[in-house]
Order: structure tokens, then sequence, then C-alpha cells
């Protein structure tokens, strides 16, 4: 008998596809235009006790921009990441289904400091890509890297393989 089911099992592996862009000066003008929003939207966040402030955005069909940031509380799970309070804020406030999200940028950095990597926490992932697959339409994504330059994300989908689907929920008696 094998000692680890390793030894029989056939080994799989996964290939992350993203672009990376040297400074985002090689943004196209949609693309700048996201990237500076979740910049610029930190300046709204609420974040008293990690002193982090994150900000996204996302660029909608019709060229508008929705801008969301994390908000805290002192009952700390109850505050929520900057990419939810945006994609909830416009699914929330709009005719269902909302207007299609073309791509979506997230920036952070701590209160008095420079603009650091802020790349979507697990939860988030999975809302993100809820609202991906609900439009049927890929979402692109920007995202800081540790050395500074972008990472563009063709879609959501990427960010998370493995995840959790409506189709692993029971059917409904
Ligand atoms: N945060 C976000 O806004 N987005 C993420 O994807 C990760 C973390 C926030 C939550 C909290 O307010 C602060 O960053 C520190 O964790």
């Amino acid at each position: 008998m094998a000692v680890l089911s390793t030894d029989t099992a056939t080994q799989r592996q996964l290939t992350l596809r993203y672009h990376e862009l040297a400074t985002p000066d090689q943004l196209s003008a949609p693309e700048r235009q996201v990237w500076d929003a979740a910049r610029a939207a930190t300046a709204h966040s609420y974040a008293p006790y990690s002193h982090f402030h994150v900000g996204a955005a996302l660029l909608l069909a019709d060229g508008s921009l929705v801008q969301g940031t994390n908000q805290e509380n002192a009952a700390y799970p109850s505050g929520l990441c900057a990419e939810r309070t945006a994609l909830f804020g416009l699914a929330g406030s709009r005719p269902s289904p909302p207007p299609r999200i073309v791509g979506m940028s997230v920036a952070g950095r701590p209160a008095a400091g420079d603009f650091s990597p802020a790349l979507p926490c697990g939860a988030c992932r999975q809302v993100m890509l809820e609202y991906e697959m609900r439009q049927g339409q890929p979402i692109w994504l920007l995202l800081p890297s540790l050395s500074g330059t972008v990472l563009r994300f063709e879609r959501l989908a990427d960010l998370l393989p493995f995840h959790f689907s409506p189709g692993d929920l029971p059917p409904r008696a």
C-alpha cells in the first residue's frame, strides 16, 4: 500500500496568465482612468484601526466609474473591503441586473505613506467572480505589484481557481 496518496496520484499543474506592465504609463486611456480612480478613492477610506486605506474602482460599459473604499468598524469583522463596498454599492443601488462591469482596479496605501501592493483578499475574489459569472462577460483587473509594476488579468476567474460556484449548491427542493 502506498504511504502517501501522492505516490500514485497524477500531478497536475495550473497556469496563471496575466500581463505585467513596467509602469502605469503603459496603460490604455480607459485602463488609466480606472487605475487613477482606485488610487483617488483611497482618500475616502475609513480605516481608523488598520490605518491601511484601500480604494477600488469599477469601469462600467457606459463609460462611468464607480468607486468603493474599505469601511472599518470597532467590531472588527463588521467592516468591509473596498472591492465589496464598490460591487455591492453598485449592484444594490441599480435595477437588476446591474450595468455591465468592463474592468476594475484596486489600490492601497498606509495612512501616512505611498501606495503599496493591495491584492484582493479571498472573500473579495469570491464576490468579484460572482459578478463576472452573473454578467457572463469577463472583467479585467489591474493590480499594483510589489516591485511597482502593473499586473493585468484578463478575467477575474483567473484569480480564483477551484472557487465555490452556484453549481456547488444542492438543488432546491
Ligand atoms: N482590505 C480591503 O479593502 N481589500 C482587500 O482585498 C484586503 C483588505 C482592507 C480591509 C481592512 O480595512 C484593511 O484593508 C486591512 O486589512
